[in-house]
């Protein structure tokens, strides 16, 4: 399965610290997909789908101290940083890191839940349906599918008036600000935006549970599924 190219050494150095911004978007998805696993066993194992500098992991590491965690993710710029915050955190011993993709995962390890935070986008949307069967694969009978990406409904009236709070939100904190054409340009051509309601379309035909849309930033979209 294949990734772009953005995600080398000096995108991974600045990658936190570009997004701090955005935290008060990223602090309640966090928050929110905390509640969404409270019921997992005191010792389940997490498995992170393009964990990145790993920051889901160092936050539910903190609420869930007997949980495990095996990051995987294609960028090995992305991998050093992560594991740099996690020595700091000093849970190296309950995280695992994989440079490569989900069927890179050796053996056949079944995981309690499955997160795959904003990395779907980037795959283009001929191949994305395979990940979540890929993902379904990896589940024990039950397991919990946590899933947010970037996704608009390109052809919706308000599309323009949906762009321009996105361009506000990506000039916070910023220099520069990007107009509703880069936009629309940059979904064609890098992210590969989709509706909402296909991606839910993709996790049922993979055969999860009807996904809980459980969160919304602006086009940022989180929900929760049941293998
Ligand atoms: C925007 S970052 C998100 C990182 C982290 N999950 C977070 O929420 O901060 C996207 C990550 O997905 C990884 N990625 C891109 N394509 C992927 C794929 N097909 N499978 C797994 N990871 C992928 C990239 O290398 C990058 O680290």
């Amino acid at each position: 399965m294949s990734t772009n190219d953005i995600f080398n050494s000096e995108f991974s150095r600045r990658y936190d610290a570009s997004n701090a911004r955005f935290s008060p978007i990223s602090a309640n998805l966090h928050f929110l997909m905390a509640l969404q696993l409270q019921d997992l066993p005191a010792d389940a194992h997490i498995l992170c789908v393009g964990v990145g500098t790993g920051n889901e992991v160092l936050s539910l590491a903190d609420s869930y101290p007997g949980w495990r965690f095996t990051g995987v993710d294609p960028s090995a710029d992305m991998l050093a940083v992560c594991d740099q915050k996690i020595r700091q955190a000093g849970i190296e011993h309950r995280c695992d890191l994989l440079a490569g993709y989900l069927e890179d995962i050796a053996g056949g390890e079944k995981f309690d839940a499955v997160l795959c935070l904003l990395v779907t986008h980037f795959i283009r949307q001929n191949d994305r349906g395979g990940i979540y069967h890929q993902i379904a694969a990896r589940l024990k009978t039950s397991g919990r599918l946590i899933v947010a990406e970037i996704a608009a409904d390109m052809a919706a009236d308000n599309i323009d008036d949906q762009l321009r709070r996105w361009a506000a939100l990506q000039a916070y904190g910023s220099t520069s600000a990007p107009t509703v054409e880069e936009i629309k340009q940059l979904f064609e051509e890098r992210l590969r935006v989709q509706p909402p309601a296909a991606t839910e379309a993709l996790m049922r035909d993979a055969g999860f549970s009807a996904p809980d849309h459980f969160f919304q930033s602006l086009l940022i979209h989180a929900w929760a599924a049941r293998k």
